[in-house]
């Protein structure tokens, strides 16, 4: 299945068949993590990363969720090709800028999918030599086998295994701005298919 730029209309709500977050239900828990964050490094030097381009709203979010001082910095990936699965690769576009040594580091990520990203991100950034390398992921998918296995310490929710879109997460680099968490009607993705939606 090739990932083909969706038909845009004039709105990109017309596009999803199902609300799975609202807006305020992750405002609300992304609101937890920064509270349970900020205790649990107290004391301790954290620099957030996010990974581009998909957990950029989340880091946004979450790093002023977090009340004690931190840093963030972004890294860029690349593992999804031209479908909605995986492509089994995972290409490093950006390398991060700020100094990780003896830092404490929380990688944040949009979605642990098949965990290639975070797994590939993981060892990227224990050269920098940081004190510690932890993970937060807004969206933990249920995934019946996971190709790489990672530790995640904080999660936002817990989704089952389908493709979603908004708040950062998207379909041909549509629908990442959508302050909520959607499932794309099939027809975007598959317009050969005549699901019913
Ligand atoms: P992984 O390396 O397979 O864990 O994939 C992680 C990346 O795939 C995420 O950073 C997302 O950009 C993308 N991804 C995985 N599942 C979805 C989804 O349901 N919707 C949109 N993007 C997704
Ligand atoms: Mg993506």
């Amino acid at each position: 299945m090739s990932r083909t730029a969706p038909r845009l209309k004039a709105s990109a709500d017309e596009d999803i068949t199902e609300i799975l977050l609202t807006e305020e239900q992750i405002r609300e828990r992304v609101k937890e993590l920064g509270v349970q964050i900020s205790a649990d490094y107290q004391g301790r030097e954290l620099v957030l990363v996010g990974i581009l381009r998909g957990a950029l709203v989340f880091v946004a979010d979450l790093s002023r969720a977090i009340t004690i001082p931190h840093t963030f910095d972004m890294t860029g990936a690349s593992s999804y090709g031209p479908a909605t699965s995986s492509s089994g690769r995972v290409q490093i576009t950006k390398d991060v800028e700020v100094n990780l040594r003896n830092k404490h580091v929380l990688i944040c990520e949009d979605i642990y999918d098949s965990g290639r990203t975070l797994g590939a991100i993981g060892s990227l950034l224990r050269v920098h030599h940081p004190a510690s390398v932890e993970i937060c992921t807004f969206l933990y998918k249920k995934v019946r086998r996971r190709a790489y296995h990672v530790d995640v310490k904080y999660c936002g929710f817990e989704i089952e295994d389908r493709f979603v879109v908004g708040y950062g997460l998207d379909y041909a680099e549509h629908y990442r701005h959508l302050p909520y968490l959607g499932v794309l009607n099939s027809r975007v993705h598959s317009p050969g298919q005549r699901k019913k939606a």
